[in-house]
């Protein structure tokens, strides 16, 4: 497979092909997807609470999320690496926002970064842009911002709302950002914001009419403990989840039951070595 760039992406859009987004927060889940055929592998702040078990993504740092990418970056021969900004680490100025993009390139060996906020964030993409940072938006519904939103809330449910997410869609574009992701938008919001757009827009939670779509990998795969709150948008393709209880109870009971490790799991020792041993 062919390495994905920006280009790539502009292609594949071009075409009017669907971009495949998913999330990755180690080696094994990046390899997993970039071997799958990702065109981008998203290093998420969700990975906060999918692999640090943390309430929300306000408290893990830069550096935390940097060492998660430098794994991912390892496991990706092909797909396009975007790296979250995390909270706090891009919202005082440009500046602030570039510096910080810049050491998602050096030390967490990621292709671009994404960052959360409309029309306000237009000044600080095109600063990151300028400096040859590819940057990927993402509005609608802005995890980092729940507090400010009362809660994860479907974004652009009245004609108001559904205006004020063009409008950041609008503002994005022209601040250079590659792509958006569009999160938990009414469908017909989200179709009607891709065709004003010249960039792709990558859905989660936002239907069917978006240039592509991005999922949480745990989510996707079903590698979480059932009973965890999954939004209406999640498909879940797997088990993983099942399957790894399963395989551990059954090592459990074998060890408890002295039934491994069994002959073929075990090394022999050389003829007469056991009696010279025991001798
Ligand atoms: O952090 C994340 O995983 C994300 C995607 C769900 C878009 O921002
Ligand atoms: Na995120």
């Amino acid at each position: 497979r062919k390495k994905v760039t920006v280009g790539t992406i502009r292609s594949l859009h071009k075409k009017n092909e669907p971009i495949t987004v998913l999330t990755a927060h180690d080696f094994p889940s990046a390899l997993a997807a970039d071997i799958s055929g990702m065109d981008i592998i998203l290093v998420g702040d969700s990975l906060a609470m999918v692999s640090m078990g943390m309430e929300d993504t306000s408290e893990v740092t830069v550096e935390e999320i940097l060492m998660h990418c430098r794994s991912v970056a390892r496991a990706s021969k092909a797909s396009f690496i975007v790296g979250d900004l995390s909270m706090g680490s891009y919202e005082i100025s440009p500046e602030q926002a570039l510096a910080t993009a810049i050491r998602y390139v050096k030390e967490g060996r990621v292709h671009g970064i994404k960052l959360e906020g409309g029309a306000e964030m237009a000044p600080t993409i095109k600063r990151i842009t300028s400096a040859g940072i590819p940057v990927l938006a993402h509005i609608g519904l802005t995890p980092q911002r729940q507090n400010a939103l009362g809660g994860f809330r479907v974004q652009g449910k009245t004609s108001a709302g559904a205006l004020k997410v063009l409008e950041d869609a609008k503002a994005i574009e022209e601040a250079g950002a590659f792509a958006t992701v569009l999160e938990a938008v009414p469908a017909e919001v989200a179709a009607l914001i891709t065709k004003e757009l010249s960039i792709p827009t990558i859905g989660i939670g936002a239907g069917n009419g978006c240039s592509g779509q991005v999922l949480v990998q745990n989510d996707m795969i079903g590698n979480f403990p059932p009973g965890r709150f999954l939004p209406k948008f999640v498909k879940q393709y797997g088990n993983v989840w099942g399957e790894t209880i399963r395989a551990i109870e059954s090592y459990k009971s074998e060890v408890k039951a002295r039934q491994y490790p069994a002959v073929e799991h075990t090394y022999p020792i050389s003829d007469g070595e056991l009696e010279s041993f025991q001798a």
